[in-house]
């Protein structure tokens, strides 16, 4: 079995040659093999990982690769950045889908790259959305505790009375509701990697015992004297400036430089516009991807209306965008496809512009005279619906029958929502076919037409 005994370090220089003759290694073993011993199936299973993990990283290349093309045709790009993210790339860093060269981000790559392999704690900041989970992610996948758990801990979503537990775990009995004894994230997280998300909403009690665990590393459960040893590596995350919150007393400042003995610091997405066009095809392609579709066109006017949007919810935010347009347009998307809250006020429905626009000079009578929240949300999911049908109709033909089959939704109630957007299938028909050519589509038009009269 010539798989087995590959060398199981794969060399660093992945090819697509090269992966395919291990595949077929690999397949060829399977194939033939009458039976496995269970050792043997670990090592085929280790090597499928490796496999998986090479064609991970190839993808991210040529999604580097492509995205970059397209975004710089004449090739201009900043030829000190190409470098540095090709020098990541040559030294196999994994980046769990950390897109972009911004300078500010490479910086904070290089430096998740080199705190990656010690066990050292690692505190992340930046505004929401600008990627700081996936950045402890890159963190965990870099070092050696990669194939070891990675447990995220919210610790503004945990109850101040429920937190000690969630933590350290309890007793059985060692309070009401506690009916047995359960391990917390800190145990899970045994070996490997344990995220503290929203560090800086951790009340003061439990910033005590969590810097006891950081200079102990053990923890004792709830109701138990019994210490735990736990070799746990901590990545923190906050939005907040915590340096701050120490000086007013919110934050321990022991604790905070515990925490931050590796600081990264994640830049808005403002301040590095300069990525937003990759971004636009990156977040495209992947949404094209899951949408089964092709990647979406935006029209000038949407192009460079996105390219100078503020992103108050930054990379995250940027994303969401490219998968609701990507769901909502047909071939190319227009404003009109941007949620009402991101769209420029002139090209707003009159209805919900009234609600989303500044009241005008010395307008009497201020919200009263605005429509509710509650209308302005009917009027932004009626669009939403009208979108999403006209997106349907253009892609089924217009053929109803085929539309209520795909999305799942009774025929008759379908009919009803076209009458109520007044859209007419017979508008969306793809154009007959030549004389002689009997089109699947056409079997179901007299239906449809019937159905257009309801
Ligand atoms: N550089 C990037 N490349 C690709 N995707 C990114 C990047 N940064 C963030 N994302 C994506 O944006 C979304 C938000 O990222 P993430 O959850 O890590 O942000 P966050 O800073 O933790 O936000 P919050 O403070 O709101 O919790 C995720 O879907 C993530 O995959
Ligand atoms: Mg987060």
């Amino acid at each position: 079995m010539k798989i087995l005994d590959q060398p199981e370090d794969s060399s660093p220089a992945i090819s697509y040659a090269g992966l395919i003759e291990k595949i077929e290694i690999l397949r060829s073993t399977l194939r033939w093999s009458s039976r496995l011993e269970r050792a043997d199936i670990e090592k085929l299973l280790r090597q499928a990982s490796t496999l998986r993990d090479e064609v991970m990283q190839m993808s991210h290349k040529e999604r580097f690769v492509q995205a970059a093309a397209t975004a710089d045709p004449e090739g201009q790009a900043d030829l000190s950045r190409a470098a540095r993210r090709e020098a990541l790339l040559a030294r196999s860093f994994i980046f769990e889908g950390t897109f972009g060269d911004n300078p500010k981000l490479l910086e904070a790559l290089e430096i998740a790259e080199k705190a990656a392999p010690t066990d050292l704690p690692v505190l992340i900041d930046g505004e929401s959305g600008t990627g700081k989970e996936l950045m402890a992610k890159v963190i965990h996948a870099n070092g050696g505790r990669a194939d070891k758990p990675f447990i995220s801990v919210n610790c503004g979503a945990i109850p101040e009375n429920l937190l000690e537990s969630e933590l350290f775990g309890h007793r059985k009995g060692a309070f009401t509701g506690a009916v047995g004894d359960r391990k917390g994230k800190f145990e899970s997280a045994h070996t490997g990697t344990i995220f503290l998300d929203e560090i800086g909403e951790l009340p003061l009690p439990g910033q005590v015992k969590l810097l006891r665990v950081l200079e102990a590393h053990e923890i004792q459960r709830v109701g138990s004297d019994e210490p735990i040893a736990v070799d746990t590596r901590i990545v923190a995350a906050t939005n907040r400036n915590l340096r701050k919150l120490s000086e007013q007393g919110i934050f321990r400042e022991d604790l905070f430089y515990r925490l931050s003995v590796i600081h990264v610091t994640l830049p808005p997405l403002r301040e590095r516009r300069d990525e937003i066009p990759l971004l636009f095809s990156y977040f495209g392609d992947e949404a094209a991807g899951m949408l089964k579709r092709r990647p979406v066109r935006l029209t000038p006017r949407l192009r460079d209306f996105l390219l100078t949007y503020a992103y108050p919810g930054n990379i995250r935010e940027l994303r969401n965008v490219m998968y609701r347009i990507s769901c909502l347009a047909g071939d190319i998307a227009d404003i009109e496809h941007l949620p009402l809250d991101v769209r420029p006020v002139e090209h707003m429905p009159s209805a919900a512009a009234a609600a989303f626009a500044p009241p005008m000079n010395g307008e009497a009578g201020g919200v009263s005279n605005l429509l509710s929240l509650s209308d302005a949300k009917r009027a932004a999911s009626d669009e939403a619906e009208k979108a999403f049908l006209q997106r349907g109709l253009r892609e089924v033909g217009g053929t109803v029958a085929e539309l209520a089959r795909r999305v799942d939704m009774n025929r008759s109630h379908l009919q009803m929502l076209l009458k109520k957007h007044g859209l007419h299938s017979k508008d969306f028909r793809h154009p007959q076919p030549a004389r002689g050519v009997v089109h699947k589509s056409n079997v179901n038009d007299a239906d449809d037409g019937e159905a257009d009269a309801l």
